[in-house]
């Protein structure tokens, strides 16, 4: 995408001299702390191979050959015009980059993408103090870098402060990134369009020349031109309109703090909201089409709640007067934390009471403590660069989790944290996962480090930590560390730094590192060596978790009173018979806060694990013993001898005598294990034989899980006996669950959550009493007009029931169109894509394309759903093979629904036919120039879905046999 052919050039020679002089300087570092990323120096690079220098669009030499922007310029402030048309679909800007230079230069990069420079001029101080008019300066573009150079006539002085003016043009985008247009639909049926801007991580390039790297910190001051028909809201507050020539409205707003580019928001729209006060005084609002109004309440009282927590927990004031959560009709992903001016897909902010489910609304919360954590991780202390992004993601991840706990304690959502892990464990287990802290450098390695990894990952091992350093001593590090670093960016090390230097002085004495020596007073030679100590011993620790990919396997054995512990990496299809094991275990180690618990003491015991090997001692006799207490580390544990047996025992007999979070720990690990070709098949079956007295939800949801997963697979390859054994033995099974739901929304989220799924795989099964209450439902529904209520949590499966006859198909795609709410928009799409009908499939694909009725927004779930459905696998993954040039006209590459295409079209086949066909298909790609780091990660699901059937299926079979 970002490589254009190069224009022959004429003058390559000619430049050398001037940019010789530029090196010179440019290596002598400065005295602001802005890292330079230089592996060698330009001048050496440059007397190397003189033609590593890039050639402009006009053929001249483009002075600069790297993708991150030269160190000597930086910006302090922006004053941005922006005046869009919404009618013409454009926008017309002029800005002033106010910029100090650090080391004398003859040119300024910056990033610049799609933009039309009209004319760009510089002022020095002194020109601006006796208003001399700016000098008109050269302009030159590197498109594959999206870089312009400005050149100036007379070079630029070191520790003097100049003005550059730029005036400049685009279209509005047509994707969704940069300043881009979006439309709804009102209730009268006329379409409107707004303009809205989505930057991270590499797109405020789009919308104006700018510094677009987050080390870049600087103020902006921001106006924007409008029609009195619309609003504009921008990260602050506006101080003042005025009135321009023919009608039009010039807003200005307050100038922001510090901040990175990426967080610079705008929109331009003709939206209404509902608003409130915080505790501190911050004005929060919930912006929406004026038809969806009435769906911005829970969002509000949601985001007041947090916020008020927020700034209490990190002692630290939310610095804006106020904080705007608006819903956008087209959003790539799910939302974004832009300071003061957060956007939302429709879906992750409004919450309609007669449609959204509880699902929904955990979402909608979940969404929301996420964006609003990162105005204080992320906005307020940003990583050095995007190969820390889990600094932001990871933290405001695992910070769900400690608000909501506080917040909204009836969502228990604490429950639910171990998926968030288990999540993350399938794709980390693999060989081609990677580091948390990874390299980037281009513009689609930086979109492909926002995964998995960085998010769930980094909040797991954030838990494991506070876990290990408890609470309190945790908190105050954070603290410690997002004072420290307000306004400013950190890496990696500062933030073990913060924890380990806080840890000292705090008392708390848990049983990690801060333990009694921390009394010492401060000042004493042992103090300080204490300290440092710490602080390397943390920051070992946490590197072996940052730094290294994958998760470590730790095996126990019990011989009488003595543990014996061995750590390894563990990898998912892979088996310890495999010649490849050895070389994959190579230098792998982790420092791991191990925790156990035992039958003779319900006390947590601890101890790390730095070695390979370790024994510990029991202080007694025990029956059995249980690692890796309330899944809180980030780790999976194997019980070698007759440690399963015990444990399978255990939950026989007397489960509750396990935590809830260890019995749905042990369904996890005991499945991984199977994978790893550790445990067999049917000893993590017969695990789950206890299941039926289950009391505790979320372990009951974990064992349904992986029997769906089973059936799943053996439906989509026809296996006919299995497939059918797996069905009886389900209903026969869960028969009791299944007959004991009722068709209502009541009971807590774990019983409402506990209803959609068992209804759902019940019906999906064909359960004959479900299919009957979800037809009469459905029946009723269409009769009324679409009017009568059907409960929120049973919609998805009364819909999807009445998806498979004609008639219903048809009507739920009417009631689509209509339908105000995204909630249930997104349960009529999922029941439309169950149909058994290639070519209701295919209208639903084209509808997609064409982006009317269904959004181009929603295009990647659509093919994802429709690919999990045995009808329709091959329908969406020829599709995507077929118009993979048109997908990426709607999508880049590397952005979050080409991803999801992608692994959701391939990722689930089993067969080596398939895994050919995947490989010939990603070779064309990268013969294209197209690479994704997914594609690895694809082949190697595949090649293991392969080696799993092969291994298990006959285990499958005999199980069944013998248990039904
Ligand atoms: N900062 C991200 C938005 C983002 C995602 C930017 C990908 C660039 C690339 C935002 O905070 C975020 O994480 N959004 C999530 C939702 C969240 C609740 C997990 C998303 O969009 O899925
Ligand atoms: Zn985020």
């Amino acid at each position: 995408v970002f490589y254009p052919s190069i224009m022959a050039n004429s003058c390559r020679k000619l430049i050398f001299n001037i940019y010789l002089v530029f090196y010179c300087s440019a290596v002598i570092m400065p005295h602001i702390c802005i890292c330079s990323q230089f592996t060698s120096s330009p001048i050496d690079q440059f007397n190397k191979d003189p033609r590593a220098f890039p050639i402009a669009t006009n053929g001249e030499i483009f002075p600069w050959h790297e993708l991150r922007l030269p160190t000597v310029i930086i910006p302090l402030h922006y004053d941005l015009l922006i005046h869009p048309n919404l009618t013409s679909l454009d926008f017309v800007a002029s800005e002033k980059i106010e910029v100090l230079v650090r080391d004398a230069t003859q040119f300024i990069v910056l990033h610049s993408k799609d933009l039309e420079i009209l004319n760009a001029s510089l002022q020095s101080e002194e020109d601006v103090r006796y208003r001399k008019p700016g000098e008109s300066l050269t302009v030159l573009s590197y498109p594959a870098h999206q870089q312009i150079a400005l050149l100036v006539p007379e070079k630029l002085r070191a520790d003097l402060r100049y003005s550059v003016a730029i005036d400049f043009q685009a279209k509005l985008a047509d994707g969704f990134e940069g300043f881009y247009k979006s439309t709804y639909r009102t209730l009268g049926g006329e379409t409107r369009t707004i303009a809205v801007t989505d930057f991270e991580p590499t797109e405020a390039r789009m919308a104006f020349p700018c510094f677009d790297e987050p080390l870049f910190k600087a103020n902006f001051s921001i106006k924007i031109r409008r029609e009195s028909r619309h609003i504009a809201l921008s990260n602050m507050p506006k101080v003042k309109t005025i009135e321009l020539e023919g009608g039009l409205l010039e807003d200005h707003f307050e100038t922001t703090v510090k901040m990175s580019t990426y967080l610079v928001a705008y929109i331009v729209c003709d939206f209404t909201s509902v608003s409130g006060t915080a505790s501190s005084g911050v004005k929060v609002s919930i912006y929406a089409s004026p038809d969806k109004w009435s769906q911005t309440h829970y969002a509000l009282e949601a985001s007041l709640k947090l916020l008020d927590y927020y700034e209490n927990y990190f002692d630290i004031h939310y610095p804006l007067p106020k904080l705007d959560l608006v819903a956008i009709p087209d959003f790539a992903s799910g939302a974004m934390e832009n300071w003061g001016l957060v956007t939302y897909r429709e879906t992750s902010l409004l919450f309609d009471p007669k449609k959204s489910s509880i699902s929904d609304k955990l979402w909608v919360t979940k969404v929301i403590a996420h964006e609003l954590a990162h105005q204080w991780f992320g906005n307020l202390v940003t990583m050095e660069w995007w190969n820390d992004i889990w600094l932001n993601e990871g933290f405001a991840t695992y910070m769900e989790l400690i608000s909501l706990n506080i917040t909204y304690p009836e969502l228990q959502f604490d429950d639910d944290f171990s998926n968030t892990c288990f999540e993350v464990i399938k794709r980390d287990s693999l060989n081609s996962s990677h580091p948390i802290s990874n390299q980037a450098k281009t513009a689609i390695q930086i979109k492909e480090m926002f995964d998995a990894v960085s998010y769930n990952k980094g909040a797991c091992i954030l838990n494991m930590l506070k876990d290990f350093l408890s609470e309190d001593t945790f908190r105050k590090g954070i603290i410690h560390y997002l004072k420290k670093f307000s306004y400013r960016n950190a890496k990696n090390d500062d933030l073990w730094h913060s924890l380990s230097n806080n840890c000292l002085e705090s008392d708390s004495a848990s049983g990690g590192f801060c333990y009694s020596d921390s009394k010492k007073t401060s000042n004493t030679l042992a103090f300080q060596l204490a300290f440092l100590r710490k602080n390397v011993e943390l920051k070992e620790m946490m590197a072996t978790w940052t730094l290294q990919k994958g998760i470590p396997l730790v095996v126990v054995k019990r011989e009488g009173r003595s543990l014996r512990l061995q750590q390894e990496r563990f990898l998912s299809g892979v088996s310890k018979e495999d010649p490849e094991w050895g070389t994959l275990q190579e230098r792998y180690l982790w420092h791991i806060p191990v925790t156990y618990s035992t039958s003779s003491s319900h006390a947590i015991h601890r101890h790390i694990l730095k070695l390979k090997t370790d024994t510990l001692d029991l202080s007694e006799k025990t029956d059995w013993v249980k690692f890796n207490v309330d899944s809180n580390g980030y780790y999976i544990v194997h019980y070698e001898g007759q440690g399963w047996d015990e444990l399978i025992t255990l939950l026989n007999q007397n489960h509750t005598l396990l935590r809830p979070k260890d019995r749905l720990g042990l369904i996890h690990d005991a499945f991984q294990l199977v994978s790893a070709g550790r445990l067999t098949l049917d000893k993590a079956l017969d695990l789950t034989r206890y299941l039926q007295r289950e009391t505790s939800i979320p372990a009951l949801l974990k064992g349904l899980e992986y029997l769906e997963l089973l059936y799943r697979m053996v439906e989509r390859r026809n296996i006919s006996d299995v497939t059918e054994n797996l069905k009886h033995y389900l209903l026969q099974y869960f028969k009791p669950v299944i007959d004991t739901q009722s068709w209502v929304d009541k009971g807590s989220v774990w019983d409402r959550m506990l209803r959609s799924t068992v209804l759902k795989l019940a019906c999906y099964l064909n359960h004959a009493p479900c299919i009957q209450k979800a037809t009469e439902l459905f029946s009723q529904w269409m009769e009324s007009s679409g009017k009568l209520n059907i409960p929120t949590d049973v919609l998805k499966v009364v819909y999807s029931v009445g998806a498979q006859t004609t008639a219903g198909w048809n009507y739920l795609l009417e009631q689509y169109e209509l339908s105000l709410s995204g909630a249930e928009k997104n349960k009529i799409l999922y029941a439309l894509s169950t149909s058994k009908h290639q070519e209701k499939l295919m209208k639903l694909i084209e509808l997609g394309m064409e982006g009317k009725v269904i959004k181009t927004q929603d295009l990647a779930a659509l093919l994802f759903a429709i690919a999990r459905n045995p009808e329709g696998q091959q329908l969406a993954w020829n599709f995507v093979k077929e118009n993979w040039t048109h997908l990426l006209k709607k999508f880049d590459l590397g952005s979050f629904p080409i991803r999801m295409i992608v692994s959701g079209t391939t990722s689930h086949f089993s067969s080596k036919d398939e895994l050919q066909e995947v490989e010939l298909f990603f070779e064309s790609l990268k013969a294209q120039g197209s690479h994704l780091d997914i594609f690895q990660i694809i082949l190697e699901t595949i090649s293991k879905n392969i080696k799993w059937l092969e291994k298990n299926l006959p285990t499958l079979r005999k199980w069944l046999l013998i248990t039904t």
